[in-house]
């Protein structure tokens, strides 16, 4: 995506540069931290050296590496990694919570690299709001208080302001807790007060570093439902950090699988546990359940017109997982049709369906992942 160096960057109001933009545009992005970070970059041999060799030669950790990527609006794009890998610095990077070493960052066709102070905070509060981990909430203050913190330093009257943070407040689920103090609250409802604030400001994108992963696992799948439903009712964009890979599968739309700071794969979730990149992602999602993550689309056969069993079954969609598939064969008997829009577009049976649970491609699958 180019730089869209026609966009003004001292208007007030973002113009998208077209209706198709994506959110975020990131071109060979690197950040790297330590005496003369700025050299690493451009220097072939410097970058040619893995982490370790590059910290003992010049004493600097490259935390992100030459990566591009681009966020579509309303979709939730998931990075992934393991703890060091570079998530929380690619993500600060986006909105200048960390300084970019080189490359490029912009927002609906604006380069945030060239923003000044004012627009950088406006950027900040108005269209990407980040969750972070641990809440970071005003312990005095109640929960519509809190929620309502974002829209105070945005110079929103007192009223509208209450107002607003009720509806948010309600929105996550907390409606009648909204005079409580945040120490009053369990750590899941802290969460939610977190999410609201960042709603609250009605951002263009919610950006999410673990804000999960000190919740328990019952609450943590709450809150991981709760980002569902909201990103189902409102389209919202987001941007969504997590080391946990069910998590990531749940969550996004797309995921961006990083290790030593490098994007090694970008893909959708059936992509990644589908074809995998290379052995550390086939590694990392070995023991993932291939049937909740592969859809039908991927696993069919084309129908057979000798076998009058191929008309006969059930009807799925495109996009459901090989184990609603499953449910459905298991149930009639006969193998699931692919339906879309009225038209058949091929069969699963049970062999085809076993060989997804069992990672072999069974004969005539039309296979490869697809979309
Ligand atoms: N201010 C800093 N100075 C030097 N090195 C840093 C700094 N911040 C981060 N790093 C290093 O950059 C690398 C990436 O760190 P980052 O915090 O982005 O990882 P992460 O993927 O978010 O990890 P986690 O899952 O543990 O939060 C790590 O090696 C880290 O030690
Ligand atoms: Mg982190």
């Amino acid at each position: 995506m180019s730089e869209a160096a026609t966009t003004p960057r001292t208007g007030s109001v973002p113009e998208p540069a077209t209706s198709a933009a994506p959110v975020f545009s990131v071109q060979n992005l690197w950040k790297v931290f330590g005496p003369k970070c700025e050299q690493v970059p451009g220097d072939p041999e410097l970058t040619a050296l893995d982490p370790a060799e590059l910290r003992e030669r010049t004493g600097c950790t490259a935390a992100v590496r030459d990566v591009s990527f681009e966020v579509n609006k309303g979709e939730v794009f998931v990075v992934m990694g393991l703890s060091g890998s570079g998530k929380s610095t690619l993500v600060r990077c986006l909105t200048r919570l960390i300084e970019p070493t080189s490359g490029s960052v912009a927002i609906d066709g604006e380069d945030v690299l060239a923003m000044d102070k004012a627009r950088l905070r406006e950027l900040r509060r108005h269209r990407a709001s980040m969750v972070f981990q641990h809440f970071g909430l005003l312990p005095h203050r109640t929960v519509l208080d809190n929620v309502a913190y974002g829209l105070e330093i945005q110079g929103v009257g007192k009223a509208e302001r209450r107002e607003r943070a009720a509806e948010v407040v309600a929105k996550v689920g907390l409606e009648g807790l909204e005079a409580r103090k945040p120490g009053q609250l369990s750590g899941g409802q802290q969460q939610r007060v977190g999410l609201a604030r960042a709603l609250a400001a009605d951002p263009e994108v919610l950006l999410f570093d673990e804000p999960f992963s000190a919740l328990d696992p019952l609450i943590r799948r709450d809150m991981q439902e709760e980002v569902v439903r909201l990103h189902r009712e409102e389209g919202r964009t987001m941007v969504f950090i997590t080391h946990d890979l069910s998590e990531a599968l749940k969550l996004g739309d797309r995921i961006a699988l990083m290790r030593d700071g490098r994007v090694v794969q970008l893909g959708t979730p059936e992509e990644i546990v589908g074809s995998p990149a290379d052995d550390y992602v086939r590694d990392f999602v070995r023991d993932v359940p291939r049937e909740q993550v592969i859809t039908v689309r991927s696993a069919m056969r084309p129908v057979d017109p000798a076998s009058s069993d191929d008309e006969r079954g059930p009807a799925v969609a495109p996009d459901a997982t090989v184990s609603e598939a499953i449910e459905a064969v298991a149930r009639t008997g006969f193998p699931a049709r692919v339906m879309d829009d009225g038209r058949c577009l091929g069969v699963v049976d049970q062999e085809h369906l076993l060989g997804v649970v069992a990672g072999v491609p069974a004969r005539g699958a039309t296979g490869e992942v697809v979309k």
